[in-house]
């Protein structure tokens, strides 16, 4: 596992993002909704550096990706607040074929919000399946797969407070999400 960005790296970059959107939304109230469960160590870290009247809600998606129904997305809206006529920022972890982004804000809009945007930790650099990019972006990172800081692989690792790159052995080796090497708590 390499580190990528560590705890000060994100701790910067969680600030420039917050100051970008209270910049944008100017003291208007705002409904921040976090994506489950990916954004949920963003989500807390952001919502404390905003200075803007908040209201917090949650909305699920899954996708089915690797599966028999290849880019299929669920979604559970049930512990979504109303959001009919409010500003809306939706929170994700991370922007890879941008699926999950377009089509959450698709939902929200669907459910009467006045302003759907989106901010996410990171958005990889490669070419995305819709032609949305989100409204505000910590990182850009390389097209790899990273863990920690809340996500995942096969639900391991969220509780990492850095940024990390599984190597390609971390990925394959197993069927389980512990490494064959057991490192599962790597220092940075
Ligand atoms: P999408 O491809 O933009 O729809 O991203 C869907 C979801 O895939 C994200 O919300 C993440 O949960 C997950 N994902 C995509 N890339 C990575 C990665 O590198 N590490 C961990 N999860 C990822
Ligand atoms: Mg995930």
């Amino acid at each position: 596992m390499k580190v990528l960005l560590n705890e000060t790296d994100l701790h910067a970059g969680v600030s420039r993002l917050a100051s970008q959107i209270d910049d944008h939304y100017q003291g208007q109230p705002l409904t921040v909704v976090a994506v489950m469960t990916g954004s949920v160590v963003l989500f807390a870290d952001l919502i404390r550096m905003l200075s803007l009247p908040l209201r917090v809600g949650v909305i699920q998606a899954s996708s089915y990706r690797g599966q028999a129904k290849a880019g299929e997305l669920s979604v559970d809206t049930q512990m979504l607040l109303d959001v009919r006529n409010r500003d809306v920022l939706l929170v994700d972890d991370i922007f890879d074929t941008g699926r999950t982004v377009a089509k959450l804000m698709e939902v929200i809009a669907v459910q009467g919000a006045r302003s759907v945007a989106s901010a996410v930790l990171l958005r990889k650099c490669r070419a995305h399946d819709v032609a949305l990019r989100p409204d505000f972006t910590a990182f850009e990172i390389p097209d790899e797969f990273v863990v920690g800081y809340g996500l995942d692989y096969r639900d391991q690792y969220r509780n990492l407070p850095f940024l990390a790159v599984l190597e390609p052995h971390e990925i394959d080796a197993n069927t389980d999400g512990v490494p064959a090497n057991g490192a599962i708590y790597p220092k940075p």
